[in-house]
């Protein structure tokens, strides 16, 4: 580890891992775990701003880790972790929350987004979220944060505390850096393409679970809402097709260009049945080795317990130098 910069994401064990999360973030974790020293957290912290049923909860844990490792993620060479199992998360988050504005905090766009679906549970976890992602962050000394589109205000205000700390209290925290994919960084319901794919949507035909069956993908893939035309061109204003062509395009790499050229004169049909036969075939692998994986839940319980015990020093090593820096007495 010594000598790669650090990469650090996590996500909420909230519904089911969809083809957004997987485009707009798993695929980059993989393509970029050689060049650095990689950090994966489950973030189940997180996921409690919105009411949970226990039984629930630790289920989806350990299926998210599972698929974590199904998606190739190497605990080998990676820190692979629950969030909750590190407390220096929650400690330095209180800390944080005290370099925080009330200001900066009500712009998130999240926040507004949120509290308007859970208007009968707008709990101050809510509120603070984003400073508990920036603890997430700043405790590891993080280099690089790839995450898709809806995640860069969330950089942007852990960017900020950082400098804000570093400013009052001499260097402490790397400031980090989001990585954002060019194409993919957004994929919109197959419902709605007016509208953020996610996978707690209670629709299930708005996203592809990763552990959806091949029947059951090529039926949400053909029933996916397009435009009215029927040529297979990019444009933004013609939302239905530009996001499955980006879908195509993230588990293809071809360009939109090519794309265009090999579907010249065909229709929506036909694309459409493709792209299911593509998205079946990406996650196939995945799915297998899911199944082998879950079957043998003391594996999984080792690799948490050994990325805890990981993380734990390293995050330890932050919160000690940020207590000391503040004036909090270390016995
Ligand atoms: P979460 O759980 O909402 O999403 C997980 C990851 O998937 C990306 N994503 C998408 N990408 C493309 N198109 C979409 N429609 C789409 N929907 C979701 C998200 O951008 C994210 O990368 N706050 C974070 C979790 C978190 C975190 C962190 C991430 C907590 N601490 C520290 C990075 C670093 C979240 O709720 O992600």
């Amino acid at each position: 580890m010594e000598n790669r910069k650090i990469l650090l994401s996590g996500i909420q064990p909230s519904g089911n891992l969809a083809i957004a999360n997987y485009i707009g973030a798993i695929k980059n974790w993989l393509s970029l775990q050689e060049q650095y020293y990689c950090i994966y957290m489950v973030v189940d912290l997180h996921s409690l701003t919105v009411r949970q049923d226990p039984k629930e909860l630790k289920k989806r844990c350990f299926e998210f880790i599972g698929q974590y490792l199904a998606c190739g993620l190497d605990p080998e060479k990676n820190i692979i972790f629950l969030q909750s199992q590190v407390s220096a998360h929650s400690e330095l988050a209180w800390i944080l929350n005290c370099f925080t504005y009330m200001g900066e905090l009500s712009r998130m766009t999240q926040f507004k987004e949120k509290s308007t679906r859970h208007g009968e549970n707008i709990n101050a976890g809510l509120f603070t979220y984003p400073v508990l992602m920036a603890a997430d962050i700043l405790l590891y000394q993080t280099d690089l944060v790839p995450v898709g589109e809806d995640q860069k205000q969330h950089l942007e205000i852990t960017r900020d505390i950082a400098i804000r700390f570093n400013n009052l209290y001499g260097e402490t925290f790397r400031v980090p850096e989001p990585f954002i994919p060019e194409v993919g960084a957004r994929i919109m319901s197959l419902q709605d393409p007016t509208k953020k794919m996610s996978k707690s949507d209670e629709d299930p035909k708005s996203y592809i679970a990763l552990l959806d069956n091949p029947d059951v993908i090529k039926s949400k893939i053909k029933r996916a809402v397009t435009d009215t035309g029927k040529e297979i061109i990019y444009n933004e204003n013609r939302p239905g097709i530009a996001n499955l062509m980006t879908i195509y395009s993230c588990l293809t790499d071809k360009s939109f260009s090519k794309i265009e050229e090999e579907y010249q004169g065909k229709g929506y049909a036909e694309f459409k049945a493709h792209l299911g036969e593509i998205i079946v075939e990406t996650l196939r692998p995945v799915q297998k080795k899911y199944e082998v994986l879950m079957k043998n839940k003391d594996t999984l319980y080792n690799i948490l317990k050994d990325g805890a015990e990981k993380a734990s020093k390293m995050a330890q090593k932050t919160l000690s130098k940020v207590q000391k820096k503040i004036g909090i007495i270390q016995i």
